[in-house]
Formats: C-alpha cells, structure tokens, sequence
C-alpha cells in the first residue's frame, strides 16, 4: 500500500505521519510539500520528513501525473491554512486550496486512488452562536480560507463515487505541541503569552465560540478515515471532527491556561468589535461513524505538553505575534526577499 500525504511539511503534517508510520509499519509513505514552512522546526529530533520513504518538494499546483503512479490513498492536507494567509493572498488561496485540490483528487482518481481524504474545516459554519451546528447545517464562511473548503467539498462530493472514497474531515481548531509549531492558534497562543511575559491578551472581547481538538486527535481521525469501510458513511462523507466537550468560549480557553501557569494575568478586550467568527459545533456524527477514534487528549494535557515544549525550546520570544511561529509573518518575509512571487511561488534565485 501507497499514501501520499500533501502538506506534510507544516504543523499537523509531522503529528500525521508519525501515526500512519506506527499504524502502518508496511506502507510506502510518501511526502509532498513545497516547504514554506520546512525550516519553522521546534524541537524536532530528527527531521520530521526522516520518517517518510519519499519526500518531494512539489507546488500542488504543478503536480506531476507519475507522482500519483500505484497510490492508494491520499492525505490532502496542503493548503494555505488560516483566515488571515487567506486575506492576504485572496486569489491564491483559492487557487491552491481549491482549484488545485480539485485537480488532485481528480488525477487521483484517473490514476486509482481509492481513499481521498480532504482536510476541510468547521470554520465553514462562520457565524453560528445559537445552536451547534451539525453537517446538515447551512454553511456561512465568511473568509476565502473558509469558502475554499467549501467550494473544494462541493466538487469532491461529485467525484465520489464507489471506487473513489472520499472523506471530508471538518476540523475543530487545531492545538498542541508539534514539530513544526504554530502560535497563530488560539490555544498555542495563549500558552506562549503565558510562557513568555505571564500575560495572555485576548484580541477580542472573549465571548466567541470556538470548537478545538488536539493534532494527536486529528492524526487518528486520519487514521480511521484512509481505511473507512464505505459502508460507513458512502462514497461522500462530510463529517465535523472533534467533540461536544471542546466547543469553548475564547476567554474560557484562557483561563484554563491561567490555572495551569500560576501567575497568569488575563487581559480581555471588553471595547473590541464582536468576532464574527463564532461556532458551537455539534460533533454527534463523528460519534456515530467513528466511536473508536474519538477524541483522547484532554484540555489540560495539551496546555502542559505546549508549556513543556515551549519551555523546552527555551522559549522566550515576548513578541512571538511577530515571530516565525506566525505562518503569515513567514510568507511575507519570503516574499519581501524575493524568495516567493505574488502567487506564492519559489522564484529561482541562483
Ligand atoms: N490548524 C488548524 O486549526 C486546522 C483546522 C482545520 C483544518 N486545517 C487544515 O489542515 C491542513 C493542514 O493545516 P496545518 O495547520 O498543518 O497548516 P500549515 O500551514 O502548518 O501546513 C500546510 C502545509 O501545506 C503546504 N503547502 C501550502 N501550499 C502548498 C502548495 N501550493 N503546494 C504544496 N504544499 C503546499 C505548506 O508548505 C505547509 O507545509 C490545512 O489544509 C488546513 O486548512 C487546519
């Protein structure tokens, strides 16, 4: 058996990989990224890449036919990955998250592939505060990162068919320790505050729901969705992954960070605009589908490991918001080097 993993390079990637490496010793696992983010290493122990039998640095937009040659399922996690990368870079993020995944799954298809798993996002629900929204819900992204996903899980439910199975896992907001952390993250973002200056600050006035789920979780999601028997779901699913008990409210979050991190001062923004982006998510067809890989890793765990790892790294960094931990902060910067062009493309530079 094949896997190709896209987007292996970022922050979920390694977490993913080392899962399929334990709970598929014998697969021919193979990477594919273009690297933006390939030396925003933290605390690795070897490179994260190590652990997979073929890396190719490829641009999902230029991908080549053969590479699809003999795989049997694909982990489609490349793309831009927030709100604020996808204001940015509008068009972009519509051509890479969208157009180009939808030209993946189809040569996967051509070429085979049986089992297409899409990283999709319950950031598609937008503004959600009444009731938790299921996936019979009506979506409202209010971003080009969540129209993205929408737009690619409406053509992916079209191409599913018996011999091409496809699962759309819409993640809560990722957290937790990894080797190619994020602090652009509402948890991982509240720890560094804490770690580093004994302060979190809310940007907004606390009150908007988030739905969260560790990236270990997320791994085993993956894990259960590459193999789902199509019995379970049909050729299309579309499912909301995390559960009922991590739909928080932002300030909740922070005080739990304040009661593992002793001395924490938490600053709320009472005169901040409403958030809109507020969701309470209802996660009861995940606990249907997939009542062996639900979620495992606590709240509390997953503030430790981030403290344990940030401390790790001696992590000081009080101005981390402008740090390389920042995904956006490291386009730009590769951009005003002339490393990237305006449509995020490595430029040749020798
Ligand atoms: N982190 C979250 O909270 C979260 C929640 C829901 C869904 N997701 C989705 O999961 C996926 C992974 O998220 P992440 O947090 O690891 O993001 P990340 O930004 O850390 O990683 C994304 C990876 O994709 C690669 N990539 C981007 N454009 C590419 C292209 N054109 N060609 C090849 N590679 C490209 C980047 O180099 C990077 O390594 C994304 O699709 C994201 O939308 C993430």
């Amino acid at each position: 058996m094949k896997i190709l993993v896209t987007g292996n390079m970022g922050y979920i990637g390694p977490c993913v990989i080392q899962r399929l490496r334990t709970s598929y010793p014998d697969v021919t696992l193979v990477g594919l990224d273009t690297g933006y983010f390939a030396n925003c290493l933290t605390n690795a122990e070897i490179l994260p890449e190590c652990r997979v039998d073929q890396q190719h640095f490829v641009d999902i937009r230029q991908i080549p036919k053969d590479l699809l040659d003999g795989v049997d399922a694909v982990v489609h996690l490349a793309g831009i990955s927030n709100d604020p990368m996808g204001n940015t870079f509008e068009e972009v993020t519509l051509d890479i998250n969208y157009r180009a995944s939808i030209e993946l799954a189809k040569k996967g298809k051509q070429k085979g592939v049986r089992s297409f798993v899409f990283a999709s996002s319950c950031s598609m629900y937008g503004s959600a505060d009444e009731s938790p929204r299921d996936e019979k819900s009506p979506l409202n992204p209010l971003t080009a990162y969540a129209k993205s996903k929408v737009y690619t899980e409406r053509d992916l439910e079209n191409l599913a068919d018996e011999k091409f199975k496809v699962t759309s896992l819409r993640f809560s907001t990722a957290c937790g320790m990894s080797e190619r952390l994020r602090l652009d993250l509402v948890l991982n973002d509240f720890v560094a505050g804490a770690v580093t200056s004994q302060k979190i600050t809310i940007l907004s006035d606390g009150t908007p729901w988030r739905p969260l789920i560790n990236i270990h979780d997320m791994a085993r999601a993956i894990d259960w969705a590459i193999a789902r028997d199509i019995s379970n779901g049909g050729p299309f699913v579309a499912v909301n992954v995390g559960s009922d008990v991590w739909n928080y409210q932002v300030k909740d979050l922070a005080h739990a960070v304040a009661e593992v991190i002793p001395g924490v001062e938490v600053s709320i923004n009472k005169d901040a605009q409403p958030d809109k982006r507020s969701y309470r998510v209802n996660f009861g067809l995940f606990r249907k589908l997939v009542p062996d890989y639900q979620p495992q890793v606590d709240l509390i765990t997953t503030i430790r490991d981030l403290k344990e790892g940030l401390e790790a790294m001696k992590f000081a960094d009080e101005n981390f918001r402008n740090s390389r931990f920042m995904r956006l902060k490291v386009l730009n910067d590769l951009r005003s080097k002339g490393f990237l062009n305006d449509n995020l493309e490595w430029v040749n530079t020798h």
